[in-house]
């Protein structure tokens, strides 16, 4: 029997066709260039030649930085919308990085392989969902590209106690409920999630005011 949810999938982000050409430049308004500092974070933690699944990438800024500093034997880019994996794909070719990259349109709970992978990169993906959906959903179904060495790399905002951080939390989930149609009505408690599943924090980093994590999970 399969084990997959039956019924269509709620949305979580198709909505952010909508939202891909200003994307980059909205999270910079508000954020200058801290949560794509958050991101590079650990990247040197990947080794040379790894394989890749890059899950929620966006535009494609962090794909072409990781092509450049990990030199990747393959990266599989997998984005709910179309709009911004066909940013990503035109990044690469109009800034000539090269590497070996599919590019998928899909929901990462449809994720159509069980073929391992070295690294798990997931940016600001895993506060997008309710928390059912994170702990029946999307964390299982990453799990099982996960060897015992693989390494995921999460980086996504956490629980603040700071009154202006929460009001900018609160204010951001009404953004992307309204314009892209995410499901999420308040921050999931990912890092738990993840511990519940097995998973081991290997490092973790505050970033951004203690508002953002970057961490490494393995097995
Ligand atoms: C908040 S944005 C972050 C984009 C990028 N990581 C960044 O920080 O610039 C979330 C991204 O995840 C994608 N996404 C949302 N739901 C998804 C799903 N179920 N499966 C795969 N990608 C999804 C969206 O299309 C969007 O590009």
């Amino acid at each position: 029997m399969s084990d997959e949810p039956i019924g269509p999938k709620p949305n979580t982000g198709s909505g952010f066709d909508w939202i891909a050409p200003v994307y980059d430049a909205l999270a910079f308004v508000v954020f200058g260039r801290k949560l794509q500092q958050a991101q590079l974070t650990f990247l040197n933690r990947i080794p040379h030649d790894a394989t890749i699944l890059l899950v929620g990438g966006g535009t494609g800024w962090l794909l072409e930085q990781v092509l450049i500093k990990c030199k990747p034997r393959r990266v599989l880019y997998l984005e709910l919308s179309a709009r911004m994996v066909a940013k990503a794909s035109h990044r690469m070719v109009k800034n000539g990085v090269v590497g070996s990259v599919e590019f998928r349109v899909g929901d990462v709970r449809d994720l159509p392989t069980d073929e391992p992978f070295d690294i798990l990169i997931t940016p600001f993906l895993l506060d997008l969902f309710p928390e059912s959906t994170l702990q029946t959903d999307v964390i299982p179904r990453l799990l099982r590209i996960l060897k015992p060495t693989s390494l995921w790399l999460v980086t996504d905002f956490v629980a603040t106690h700071v009154w202006w951080q929460k009001a900018l939390l609160w204010s951001m989930i009404r953004f992307f409920q309204l314009t892209a149609g995410i499901e999420a009505k308040q921050l999931p408690d990912w890092q738990r999630f993840l511990a519940d599943a097995g998973l081991i924090r290997q490092e973790s980093q505050p970033q951004v005011g203690g508002m953002v994590r970057a961490e490494i999970w393995g097995r």
